[in-house]
């Protein structure tokens, strides 16, 4: 009872002060350096999924045949074996990697992951992905935020589900949008329209961020050149709270009035690979329309043969994975609809998504409007009347001085 009154308090303070900030998400989990590679599951078969021409190794054979590991900048390197010579036949593999992360991350989560190299080149197809846990697909819904093929310019996102969510048009978004329907094949497509977020571009760009929320609110990926990652994520460690709030509009914005999160996705793993041609870089007409080799066969003319200069670019570098999420572990992440609209005017100009997250994955019974941050309601003592007393006393004496 107390703790609502503190929260009401709380809410009228920041009403009136707009520099408080609202650092929304605390980490979770960072996949970097030497720990990279813990936490995850080596697939240990072929594509049974897309039917690329690759065998996706075990751990064991990933790190003995160095197709992934920790590189001198202290990177995780992830590639296609580019030693070894393919002879064709009726079935044609070349050993590559698939990783799955062992947690999952459900509503409430942020995903950062900062990369410097993406697997590019005819017959390339990378992914970097996630898969609703616990259902068969695509009833737990899939997240594709980095994915091309072949000499594609672009990145294009992508979620995947059951019929019945779709991209609203109640968007923002800075991507172009070329199906909006998430249960076809191709699922609600967007399409990167900024410089540099795929092929030779990326990684001479130095690469680039994506930031993924999946929230109550909406699921909304970020997209940054090298050049324009935000501050916040520049300056950031594995320990920093990060607030989605500076971040401005997303790439793709799928909001929850198209499309019912919690329906569609449950809590999602996390997925890294690369293929080799296979059922969208493999297929004739898409293939060759950025490909123009001897045969136009995908795998006859890169995956059979040695492998180098082939698949000299296919491989993956990434400086860190980070997940973060908006609950602070043992404190309350329920408001009541009794609190007062709050509302910090410098959010107010950002993104749908960005704005109305923090509050809406906090509690979907609250009224729109408040911006109250998980992270100052989290610190906040959940049952200290006399903290609340002090606190509020502190505020008022702060707010009389101005
Ligand atoms: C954060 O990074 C430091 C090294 O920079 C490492 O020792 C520590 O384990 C990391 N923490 C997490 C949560 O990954
Ligand atoms: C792919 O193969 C693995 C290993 O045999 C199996 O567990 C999995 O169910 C298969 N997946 C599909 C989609 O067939
Ligand atoms: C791989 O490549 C060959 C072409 O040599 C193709 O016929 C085959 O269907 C492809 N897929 C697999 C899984 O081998
Ligand atoms: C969204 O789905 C959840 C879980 O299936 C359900 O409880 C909720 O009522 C749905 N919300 C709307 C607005 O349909
Ligand atoms: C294979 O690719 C790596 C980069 O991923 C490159 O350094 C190497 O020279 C390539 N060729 C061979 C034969 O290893």
């Amino acid at each position: 009872m107390c703790y609502i009154s503190v929260r009401r308090l709380l809410g009228y303070w920041l009403w009136l002060s707009p520099s408080v900030a609202s650092a929304a998400y605390a980490p979770l989990r960072e996949y970097a350096g030497s720990n990279f590679f813990d936490g995850w599951d080596y697939y240990g078969f072929h594509d049974n999924t897309t039917w690329g021409n690759v065998t996706y190794v075990d751990r064991q054979t990933a790190m003995s045949s160095r197709l992934t590991y920790v590189n001198g900048a202290g990177n995780a390197v992830v590639k296609v074996d580019n030693t070894s010579f393919i002879q064709n036949g009726p079935l044609v593999y070349r050993n590559s990697v698939r990783i799955t992360s062992q947690e999952v991350y459900g509503i409430g989560s942020l995903i950062i992951i900062d990369v410097r190299h993406i697997p590019y080149g005819c017959s390339v197809w990378p992914a970097f992905w996630t898969l609703g846990s616990g259902k068969t697909w695509p009833q737990g819904g899939e997240i594709d935020i980095i994915e091309s093929i072949n000499l594609l310019p672009n990145n294009q996102i992508a979620l995947h589900t059951t019929p019945g969510c779709f991209q609203s048009q109640n968007l923002g978004q800075t991507g172009q949008t070329t199906e909006g329907d998430c249960s076809t094949p191709q699922g609600c497509v967007v399409r990167e329209t900024k410089a540099n977020s795929y092929e030779s571009g990326f990684a001479q760009a130095g690469g680039g961020v994506w930031a993924t929320q999946i929230d109550a609110s909406g699921i909304f990926i970020w997209f940054w050149s090298r050049p324009d990652v935000p501050e916040n994520i520049k300056t950031s460690n594995n320990a920093s709270s990060i607030d989605t709030v500076p971040w401005g509009i997303p790439t793709a914005s799928y909001p929850a009035d198209g499309c019912n999160i919690s329906q569609y996705f449950t809590p999602q793993n996390l997925i890294l690979l690369t293929t080799l041609c296979g059922n969208w870089a493999g297929v004739p007409g898409i293939y060759d329309s950025t490909c123009h080799t001897p045969t136009m066969s995908c795998a006859v003319d890169n995956v059979v043969g040695p492998g180098s200069p082939t698949y000299d670019q296919a491989y993956w570098e990434i400086s860190w994975i980070r997940t973060y999420t908006l609950a602070l572990p043992g404190q309350p992440t329920t408001i009541t609809s009794s609190d007062p609209p709050v509302q910090d005017a410098s959010s107010m100009t950002v993104s749908r998504g960005a704005t109305t997250s923090t509050t809406q994955a906090t509690s979907a019974a609250l009224t729109p409007g408040p911006t109250v941050s998980s992270a100052v309601s989290s610190t906040l003592p959940t049952t200290s009347c006399v903290f609340g007393s002090v606190l509020l006393v502190a505020m008022l004496g702060n707010l009389m001085l101005r």
